[in-house]
């Protein structure tokens, strides 16, 4: 028998799979077998797979540490580590601690840090989040002051400061976060994190007009230069929890559905990134990363900017608790996760696998 004797049979016996043989089916156009036929054996896409050195030639997409942010979060006080019970292997330190897990972070090639405080005290007002003497700017002129070319990034949003843990401010006497209120608070934060030396500011509150705001406002304090990361498609997301756990920012009431994005709505996803864009924003974000890879990649078609995806806490614990059970190769499983988020369109990665993943990848 020929080598290929069973394409030349099937290509006689008519289409795979058996088509209804009925009358009508005499005058449709031949089956598609023939070019199928040509494609195979003279087409392998297993020829390029063989080797490690092969699949290496054409590889599509690259992940490195470079591409990485790593979140932390830094607490009042000092001498403070301490585990987050539902994200294993990552703390929250006081700023000196903190300072010297960075040296671990500039060490391993990672792109940036991306801050988040625990403030000593909460009021209803956020007040610790524009303190210049608030954790995050004292944090930022410390590792700004011991590592120079660290990039380091802050969270720009009221949760983790209020006493009901809302992004903003709460209107009086009603349960709903004033947005035009709370966006002045924002703008505020921003430039008390840019005068701290942020190199860069992230709000991840979801009101209207904030990037618009926090754009005009560092401008006329002579921050013109500070990139704004706008958290453009952040979803009311169930992977947030640990996160909440680790910077005590669960809302005391109600929940977030009133200001984050509906998890069914992508569409919308864009019109947030190309308002944001419009207003000033120098690179977005989609967040959480894995369950949205459909909105990375829409935002990053529709607009060709720089996009990041938050790869949240989450996503981290999940991955965390199945490899503390063996159910999963975690260093296996933790590439593939984040080549994925890569491979749908991200530029960056927000990551708390950042410092274990470049290890890895190196
Ligand atoms: C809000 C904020 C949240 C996260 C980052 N910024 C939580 C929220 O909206 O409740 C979540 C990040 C994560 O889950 O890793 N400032």
């Amino acid at each position: 028998m020929p080598p290929y004797g069973h394409l030349e049979r099937a290509k006689r016996a008519g289409p795979v799979g058996g088509a209804p043989a009925s009358a009508h089916a005499e005058a449709l156009p031949a089956p598609s077998l023939d070019s199928k036929e040509m494609s195979f054996p003279a087409t392998r896409l297993r020829r390029l797979r063989r080797t490690d050195t092969l699949r290496g030639l054409v590889r599509e997409t690259e992940l490195s540490p470079s591409h990485l942010i790593q979140p932390a979060f830094v607490i009042a006080g000092e001498d403070v580590r301490e585990e987050v019970p539902s994200m294993p292997g990552i703390e929250r330190f006081s700023i000196s601690h903190l300072v010297a897990e960075a040296a671990e972070i500039v060490a391993a090639g990672i792109g940036a840090l991306m801050l988040f405080g625990i403030p000593a005290a909460k009021d209803e007002a956020g007040s610790g989040a524009y303190d210049d003497e608030g954790v995050v700017q004292m944090a930022v002129r410390a590792l700004k002051e011991a590592h120079p070319d660290l990039v380091v990034m802050t969270d720009v949003c009221l949760c983790e400061y209020t006493s009901h843990g809302h992004c903003g401010v709460i209107r009086d006497g009603g349960t709903e976060v004033d947005n035009d209120v709370t966006v002045e608070l924002l703008a505020k934060t921003a430039i008390s994190h840019a005068l701290a030396g942020a190199d860069a500011v992230a709000p991840s509150d979801m009101m209207d007009g904030r990037i618009g705001s926090i754009r005009f406002q560092l401008d006329e304090e002579g921050h013109s230069d500070v990139p704004i990361i706008a958290y453009s498609a952040k979803y009311a997301s169930a992977f947030y929890g640990p996160f909440r756990d680790a910077a005590e920012s669960t809302p005391q009431h109600g929940d977030r559905r009133g200001y984050q994005m509906d998890p069914a709505n992508a569409a919308e996803a864009v019109r947030e990134a190309e308002l944001d864009l419009e207003e000033g924003a120098d690179m977005l974000m989609v967040k959480p990363a894995l369950p949205y890879l459909d909105v990375v990649r829409r935002v990053k078609e529709a607009t060709g900017a720089p996009v990041a995806a938050y790869h949240v806490s989450g996503e981290y614990s999940m991955l965390k608790a199945a490899a503390a059970n063996g159910w999963i190769d975690e260093r296996a499983a933790v590439v593939e996760a984040l080549t994925s988020i890569r491979r749908a369109g991200a530029d960056a990665i927000v990551t708390y696998y950042a410092k274990e993943a470049a290890a890895w990848l190196r």
